[in-house]
């Protein structure tokens, strides 16, 4: 991972109010779908992320006409000549598989690396593959991922759990499927309803049931759409969590705050006083926080797995004993050590970890671990008597536009340094 490096001398309540930037794990599949039918997209508000890079550089390969001007990304997908995804940045980022789905409803036919696992769990794809069989596609899985779909056809499609990829991609292939297609044990995390409000704004017809199953009219034509991005709400949960963590006053605007449901829910719990407006967020965390004696993540509305680091480098200095279980990742606990070096009494045992709150943190020299362990070890940081360095910054820029330009704009003492 790249040696870039942050440098964060901790001690200083965050205060201030900021926006957030446009959403990750909404513009992958966004620019997956942006493949499908005709007409040029322009995605307004899109973050400036590796990930985002990456995935420009995939469908590039595939024959896309790609501008980027700040934030905005036009995209012309008229060209799209081959169903190979070809090249490494495919095989290193996991949101490649979305194109999975896309290039079946494009092409008919798709071939692509064989998605790694990477550093949080192994991330197989069974449940993918279940969902695009279901509507028609036949896969041959060698060294890579063979799949084709001549008869691409609407139907049912029943996930064996709300796997947030596995619902897109089924999204992604019954769009321009023919025939209705109903998919059962959906998702339901916000990006997933974001893709479907970018599709619908194309032409597509798709609706969620009241029990939360999707209902999709495929084959209709998809035309030209300028869209702009919903703000991100891990990003959002991050900064308040780095808020929270600093004892400070923190504030975000032109956000829907009831997507932090599951966030504002714990810091009740934690004794922080939360105020949810129709579009904003404030935190005050002037006073000492209680611990948390259970908490688990879980698929949404329940607590994001990928705030599970974040939360735990703020418990390590609340008072008392909490215990954190992440029933989604087999492997994100890699933040431990890392704030153990930073003085944190923590103890994992297979997918639950007791941290025991102690009245301060000691600066040190750190690794990201992962993308949101990386997040983690800049709050632990900024709760630091001192200054840290966090290297394998790369991690972190794949998800976070500019961690450093945000926390420095709430009044935090950091900054990017080169000596990796
Ligand atoms: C998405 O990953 C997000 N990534 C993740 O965010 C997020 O943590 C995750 O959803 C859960 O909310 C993007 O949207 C790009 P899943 P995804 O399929 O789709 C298992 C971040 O930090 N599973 O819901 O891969 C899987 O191994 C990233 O921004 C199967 O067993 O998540 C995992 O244990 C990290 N078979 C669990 O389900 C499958 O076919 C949840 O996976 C698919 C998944």
């Amino acid at each position: 991972m790249d040696l870039g490096s942050l440098e964060i001398t901790g001690g200083v309540p965050l205060h201030g109010e900021i926006r957030i930037q446009g959403s990750k794990n909404a513009v992958l599949p966004i620019l997956a779908a942006c493949i499908l039918g005709e007409g040029v997209c322009v995605i307004e508000n899109c973050p400036q992320i590796k990930d985002v890079a990456d995935t420009l550089e995939i469908m590039r390969h595939l024959g896309c006409q790609i501008q980027c001007a700040g934030n905005t990304v036009q995209i012309d997908a008229s060209g799209v000549s081959t169903f190979e995804t070809g090249g490494e940045e495919a095989a290193r980022i996991r949101s490649s598989v979305l194109f999975l789905g896309a290039l079946l409803g494009r092409m008919g036919k798709a071939v692509l690396p064989l998605p790694g696992g990477c550093a949080i769990g192994e991330r197989p794809i069974d449940q993918h593959i279940a969902a695009l069989r279901q509507l028609g596609a036949r896969f041959y899985l060698e060294e890579k991922i063979t799949a084709d779909a001549a008869d691409l056809r609407g139907g049912q499609v029943y996930l064996g759990m709300p796997s947030v990829g596995a619902t897109e991609n089924a999204i992604l292939a019954s769009v321009p499927a023919q025939g209705e297609t109903t998919i059962f044990h959906a998702a339901r995390e916000p990006e997933i309803d974001e893709l479907c409000e970018f599709l619908r704004r194309r032409g597509a017809q798709i609706s969620r049931t009241p029990e939360g199953d999707l209902r999709i009219l495929g084959g209709r034509r998809l035309g030209a759409v300028r869209y702009r991005m919903k703000p991100d709400r891990i990003v959002a949960g991050t900064y308040l969590l780095a808020a929270v963590a600093t004892r400070g006053q923190v504030a975000i605007s032109d956000f829907p705050c009831q997507e932090l449901n599951a966030l504002t829910t714990v810091f009740h719990d934690m004794g922080v006083s939360t105020i949810c407006g129709e579009d904003r967020i404030e935190v005050n965390a002037e006073r000492p926080l209680r611990a948390l004696p259970y908490l688990e993540t879980a698929p949404y509305p329940g607590f994001p797995t990928d705030l599970q680091s974040p939360l735990m480098a703020v418990l390590c200095r609340a008072r008392g004993e909490s215990q954190i279980c992440e029933t989604i990742f087999e492997n994100r606990f890699r933040t431990i050590p890392e704030l153990q070096k930073m003085g944190a009494r923590i103890c994992a045992e297979g997918r639950c970890a007791v941290v025991k709150g102690v009245p301060a943190l000691v600066p040190a020299g750190l690794a990201a671990p992962d993308l949101r362990g990386g997040a983690a070890l800049v709050i632990a940081a900024l709760q630091a008597d001192g200054t840290s360095v966090i290297r394998n910054t790369g991690y972190i820029e794949r998800g976070y536009e500019d961690i450093c330009r945000d926390l420095r704009a709430l009044g935090a003492e950091i900054r990017w340094s080169d000596n990796g």
